[in-house]
């Protein structure tokens, strides 16, 4: 059972509005904060390079404490400043020679997709989509009829960006597996808000994001990559961290997930995620997940009561997001107009997931994302705003 009290002690931001944005930026817990600010004060009392010194011990556990949230070895991490530089790391290290193919799904986020078109035009690979099933699942037959030796890397989106579908990374990887191709999982949206163990999933790489469900600072990220998968990768760039010059014609590249990260970072934001992800792992990510999913599935059920609004996630298991449209009112009005109220929802628009929203005749939806936070007598005061009440 989540300690509810201490949560909200911990969460001042929430007192302040009802905060419904956790797919977009989360409310940070203290600790988090204070980690950050504690750090950046001591670099200003001592430099940056002795405060990180000093700090060597907690930066390496940073790695070490988001293995144990995924189930991964320290060593197969590689922190980043986003989730996109995590994806875009490992998607142009994957070599690419004309006519081999790159699989996206129906939920793809705008900046995958465009990685993969930027590189289909680079390299003459071609990209292809997957098509979802009745369910708004990645279909799993229709990739199998896909699949051949051609098909290089296999992307899929775990929860996307606009709406509470959850793709089913295990199906995909034990396909895409079997030809050889590399599956690669946007877990930007699902991390933090439910388990995501990488041995479970099978996936060979994932990427992941520190300020939305982990509760992190932003400019922080990570990349996963399964053991010994990166000594077999090129990254587009190095450095010498990511790899040691060792005379005049030779460098050598880290064997583990080091090769894809640089030496300069943001050691408070890092010191920072390593708080956000040591808190929700004294939490625990079930009894996380059975808040975020309780509060989801309430916020659903109480806006299907309300006449003219429409409840537009895909999927039978459903994530912490819910997308929403209301009859005659476009969706940046509905979030002005809860705004304007104290409760702060986003939009999501078909520039982000322009391949699921165009298929289905959507040009934004209203985003509502209640962490395990939010209490339920503030989900009751945002169906009370949106109803008009
Ligand atoms: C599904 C998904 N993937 C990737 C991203 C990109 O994350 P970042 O902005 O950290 O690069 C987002 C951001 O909203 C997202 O929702």
């Amino acid at each position: 059972m989540l300690d509810h009290d201490r949560i909200r002690r911990d969460t001042p931001g929430a007192s302040g509005r009802v905060f419904l944005d956790s797919a977009g930026s989360s409310l940070p817990p203290t600790v988090v904060l204070d980690t950050a600010i504690a750090h950046l004060r001591r670099e200003a009392e001592i430099g940056g390079y002795s405060a990180a010194a000093e700090r060597t011990t907690d930066l390496a556990a940073v790695k070490t404490s988001i293995g144990t949230l995924i189930g991964a070895p320290a060593s197969s991490i590689a922190l980043s400043d986003s989730a996109t530089r995590a994806w875009t790391d490992f998607f142009y290290s994957v070599p690419l020679s004309p006519g081999d193919r790159i699989l996206l799904c129906e939920a793809e986020y705008a900046s995958n997709a465009i990685c993969a078109l930027h590189r289909a035009e680079v390299t003459g690979a071609v990209v292809e989509v997957i098509p979802s099933d009745e369910s708004g699942r990645i279909d799993v037959d229709a990739l199998q009829d896909m699949l051949d030796d051609r098909v290089k890397l296999v992307s899929v989106v775990h929860a996307p960006t606009n709406g509470g579908l959850i793709n089913p990374a295990r199906a995909v990887a034990d396909l895409a597996h079997q030809h050889g191709a590399i599956v690669l999982l946007d877990a930007c949206q699902s991390i933090g808000q439910m388990r995501v163990d990488v041995d479970e999933l099978g996936v060979d790489a994932l990427s992941a994001t520190g300020r939305k469900w982990l509760r992190g600072p932003r400019g922080t990220g990570f990349l996963y990559l399964r053991p010994g998968l990166a000594s077999t990768l090129h990254p587009t760039a190095l450095d010498l961290h990511s790899a040691q010059w060792i005379d005049r014609q030779t460098y050598r590249m880290a064997d583990d997930a080091t090769r894809f990260e640089f030496w300069e970072c943001d050691v408070a934001a890092r010191l920072a995620l390593g708080a956000a992800v040591d808190y929700l792992l004294e939490l625990g990510i079930d009894q996380v997940e059975e808040a975020v999913v309780e509060r989801a599935e309430y916020l659903r059920a109480g806006l299907r009561e309300i006449p003219g609004v429409t409840v537009r996630d895909l999927g039978d298991r459903k994530s912490g997001i819910v997308s929403f449209t209301v009859d005659g009112e476009e969706p940046d009005a509905v979030r002005d107009r809860l705004g304007n109220q104290g409760v702060s929802v986003r939009v999501s628009y078909d520039s982000s997931t322009r391949l699921d929203m165009t298929g289905r005749g959507l040009d934004s939806v209203v985003r509502a994302s209640p962490h395990y936070f939010v209490t339920f007598a503030e989900l009751d005061t945002m169906l009370a705003a949106l109803a008009g009440e």
